[in-house]
Order: structure tokens, then C-alpha cells, then sequence
């Protein structure tokens, strides 16, 4: 099994200097932008962007096509990339914004083109430092070179592109929490409907929301055609994607690969096998959101469809290997506190019940659990996501509190008895 580069092309090839304007020029950077704004037409980029079938990457796996599509008429309307990548396990952004940042551009550019777009925000998180500052630097030659600003490329278009760091807040990944925060209010989720993005977005009005690896593609499908990316993966996930593959591997790290091959092959062709040639106990496919796969569950193929339909997602494109010594109730735990320190507190069974689920699993994987605990761990689950099925049930306003369930819901049907044997059966009270 072998990459396919896109994306990491530049970066690949040119490691020392892929973030600078000179490099990205020489290697035909830019040139896709020019021809498609001074001969091409907004009908034409759509259309590429529909036959390419490319599905948004930042979770949801919406159709990118499809979304733009429903961009309403208005004169003030908005592109924000989100670039709040804070998923645990997922680091692929990190890298377009911090060695490839002209090739976003370009796509921002490119998205606002096919939009009509004159003002587009891109929301890095408030750790990514470095991937910030290169960023900015970016955007910074980009105007230089008269690439952004008034009348780009001598065309009639005119872009303003502004960069806006966050308070590192993991909610503030979820789009309408994210255009709060650029609002300067709370980084809370907003209810749905009616405040779509598309129809009411940042300021009320029609805003795009995409993903940096989803805007970073659109340069090479306009310079390749829709059709070619088209043929690229399988049906229902074309193109490439990278996934960022970590926990007990040998080679952890950022992969660019055509969708459609197994997970097993995937982590022993360029993860180079489990650490120690341990076996896989467990494996998340898709970031912490997703409910866990089996290490008998290798098989399953990288695609969106498939993932759905073993009942998780592939998610943000984190890959994370939990081998067979793992204690997987330390594991559940440390997702689990994870989202009760990121719930945003607006919704009750979220903002109390990560926290109860937090403080079950201490006392279950410390040895002090209950013999009610495990009911008492599906109760709470279930006051969040009634049914506990997938895709899940809501009670809340935003899915970041099913997100949390999901790793308990994955230990209770796979790996229950490894919780019943952390708890006495002779409590002392
Ligand atoms: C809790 C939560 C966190 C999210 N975090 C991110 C994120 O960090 N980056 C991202 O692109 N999308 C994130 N999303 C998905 C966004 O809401 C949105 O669907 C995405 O940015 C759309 O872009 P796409 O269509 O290009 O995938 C998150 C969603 C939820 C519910
Ligand atoms: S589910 Fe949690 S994070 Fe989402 S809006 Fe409700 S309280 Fe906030």
C-alpha cells in the first residue's frame, strides 16, 4: 500500500521551504486561482467541485458540492475555515496550516470565486502557535503579491481574508459555536434550525462553513477536473484523505492515502505494524467521537460508508491503535474527562453527565467501582443519548455530549467483562 500526494505533494517535496510564497509559486502555485478567475466561471467551479464528489473533512462528512449549493442569495455573505482541529488524535490540519499554507489560500480564494464571496475568516485554534503565525505570514505575502485585496489578479474580485486565533476551546470546533466566538460572544453552540451556516451564519448571514483539508483540495480538483479526483478512492469517498494514525504503532504520523483499503493494511503497510508485535485489542476509527471497532474488526475498509455502516464514522481522520495490553477503562476515562472539561455547560444531561461519567470510570478503573456502577454508567448515557444507538440520539444541543458516550457504549458491548473484573465483587462501605 503506498500514499497517494496530493495535499503533501509541496510539503513533501520541498520540506524546508513549503510555507513560503517563492516555493509554492515555483511549483505552479497560484496559477490555478489566476486561470480560474480570469477565464473560468462560479457555475464551472461548482460543477467541478459536485463531479469530484468530495465530502467535507471535518467530520461530518457533508457533501462539499452540495453545501455550497445551498448557499442563500444575500449581498454580505461569509467563508470560514475551521482550522479548531482539537479532536483527540487528529493532527492532519496542523500540517496544510503549518507547511502549506498558500495551498488553503488558493482554495479560499478559489471557494469564494464560485461563491461570491468578499470577506472569508480562518478560525485556527488557540494552541496551533506556529500553524498561526505561518498562516498569517501567508496571508500577509498573499496580499503583497496583490493575490488577496482589491482586484486580485487584475480581476474583478475582491477578497479580504482575515486570520483569528480562539481561546482554545474544543467546542468552538462545532461550526456554530466557532461563528459565536468570531462573533466575540460565548463559544456556545447555537440551537438548529433555523441558524444553518449556509442560510444564517456569522452576523445572520449566508456563511460557508469548511474544513482546511476540504478547501486545502479545491486547487487540485480545479487543476485536475472533478472528474479526475472523482476517480480517486471509491464511490461515496473519493479523493484522498489524511489520516493521522497514532497509540501503539510503530510509525505514528500523518498518512495521505485514496480511501478504500482495510484499517489492517493501513497500520501495517505505513504504520509499520503494532509496537512490539503486540496484537490490536482495540481501535478508534475516527477520532474521539467515534465508537471503537475490535481488533478482530481490522478488516472493515477506510471509507465513510463503511465505517457508518460497522456503526461508528471515520470522523476527523484520526486512527488511534490501542494494543492488547491497554487498560481500555483507563482509555474510556481519559476520553471521557476530556469531554466533561470541553462541555460548554449549556445543556443539563451534557454538562452534569460527562462529569458523572468522568467520575463512574475513576472509581471503576482505581478498583473502588460499585456493583451499580455499570447500570448506573448506561443510565447516565442514556439521560444523554436516549437509546444509545448510532448513529446517536440527542438530548442536547450539539453532539458533543453523545461523543462522550461513545466510548463507554464501546466497552459495554465489547469489553464488559474487562470492567466487571476492575470491580470487587465485596464492597466495603
Ligand atoms: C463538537 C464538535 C467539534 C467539531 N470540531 C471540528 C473541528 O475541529 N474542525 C472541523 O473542521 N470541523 C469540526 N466539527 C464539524 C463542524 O461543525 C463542521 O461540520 C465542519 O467544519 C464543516 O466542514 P466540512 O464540511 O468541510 O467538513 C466539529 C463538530 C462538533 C459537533
Ligand atoms: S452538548 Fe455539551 S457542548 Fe454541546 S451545547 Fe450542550 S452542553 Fe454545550
Amino acid at each position: 500500500m503506498k500514499e497517494t500526494l496530493l495535499l503533501t505533494k509541496h510539503m513533501r517535496e520541498n520540506p524546508e521551504d513549503s510555507h513560503l510564497i517563492d516555493s509554492y509559486e515555483k511549483n505552479g502555485g497560484y496559477e490555478t486561482a489566476r486561470k480560474t478567475l480570469i477565464n473560468g466561471s462560479p457555475e464551472n467551479v461548482l460543477e467541478e467541485i459536485k463531479v469530484s464528489n468530495i465530502r467535507g473533512r471535518g467530520g461530518a462528512g457533508f457533501p462539499t458540492g452540495v453545501k455550497w449549493g445551498f448557499l442563500a442569495e444575500n449581498e454580505d455573505r461569509y467563508l470560514v475555515i475551521n482550522a479548531d482541529e482539537s479532536e483527540p488524535g487528529t493532527f492532519k490540519d496542523r500540517i496544510l496550516l503549518e507547511r502549506d499554507p498558500h495551498q488553503l489560500i488558493e482554495g479560499i480564494i478559489i471557494t469564494c470565486f464560485a461563491a461570491n464571496i468578499e470577506n472569508a475568516f480562518i478560525y485556527i485554534r488557540g494552541e496551533y502557535a506556529k500553524p498561526a503565525r505561518r498562516v498569517q505570514d501567508a496571508v500577509d505575502q498573499a496580499y503583497q503579491k496583490g493575490y488577496l485585496g482589491k482586484n486580485i489578479f487584475n480581476s474583478e474580485m475582491n477578497l479580504d481574508l482575515v486570520v483569528h486565533l480562539g481561546a482554545g476551546a474544543y467546542i468552538c470546533g462545532e461550526e456554530t459555536a466557532l461563528l459565536n466566538s468570531l462573533e466575540g460572544r460565548r463559544g456556545e453552540p447555537r440551537l438548529k434550525p433555523p441558524y444553518f451556516p449556509a442560510v444564517k451564519g456569522l452576523y445572520m448571514k449566508p456563511t460557508l462553513v469548511n474544513n482546511v483539508e476540504t478547501i486545502s483540495s479545491v486547487p487540485w480538483i480545479m487543476e485536475n477536473t472533478g472528474k479526475e479526483y472523482n476517480k480517486l478512492g471509491v464511490e461515496g469517498s473519493t479523493g484522498t484523505r489524511i489520516f493521522s494514525l497514532s497509540g501503539h504503532v510503530n510509525n505514528p504520523g500523518n498518512y495521505e492515502i485514496e480511501m478504500g483499503s482495510s484499517f489492517g493494511e493501513f497500520v501495517e503497510s505505513l504504520g509499520n505494524g503494532i509496537r512490539n508485535n503486540k496484537k490490536v485489542k482495540a481501535y478508534i476509527p475516527g477520532g474521539a467521537s467515534a465508537p471503537w471497532f475490535r481488533g478482530d474488526q481490522l478488516d472493515i475498509k477506510m471509507t465513510i460508508d463503511d465505517v457508518a455502516n460497522n456503526n461508528s464514522m471515520l470522523g476527523s481522520g484520526a486512527v488511534v491503535m490501542m494494543d492488547e495490553d491497554t487498560n481500555l477503562v483507563n482509555a474510556a476515562k481519559s476520553i471521557v474527562s476530556f469531554f466533561a472539561h470541553e462541555s460548554c455547560g449549556q445543556c443539563t444531561p451534557c454538562r452534569e453527565g460527562t462529569t458523572w461519567l468522568e467520575m463512574i470510570l475513576d472509581r471503576v478503573a482505581s478498583g473502588r467501582g460499585r456493583a451499580s456502577d455499570i447500570d448506573l454508567l448506561l443510565d447516565v448515557c442514556d439521560n444523554i443519548s436516549p437509546g444509545l444507538s448510532w448513529p446517536p440520539k440527542m438530548t442536547t444541543i450539539c453532539p458533543l455530549g453523545p461523543s462522550a458516550v461513545s466510548p463507554i457504549t464501546s466497552l459495554m458491548n465489547d469489553f464488559r467483562e474487562e470492567v466487571e473484573s476492575l470491580i470487587p465483587t465485596k464492597v466495603l462501605l
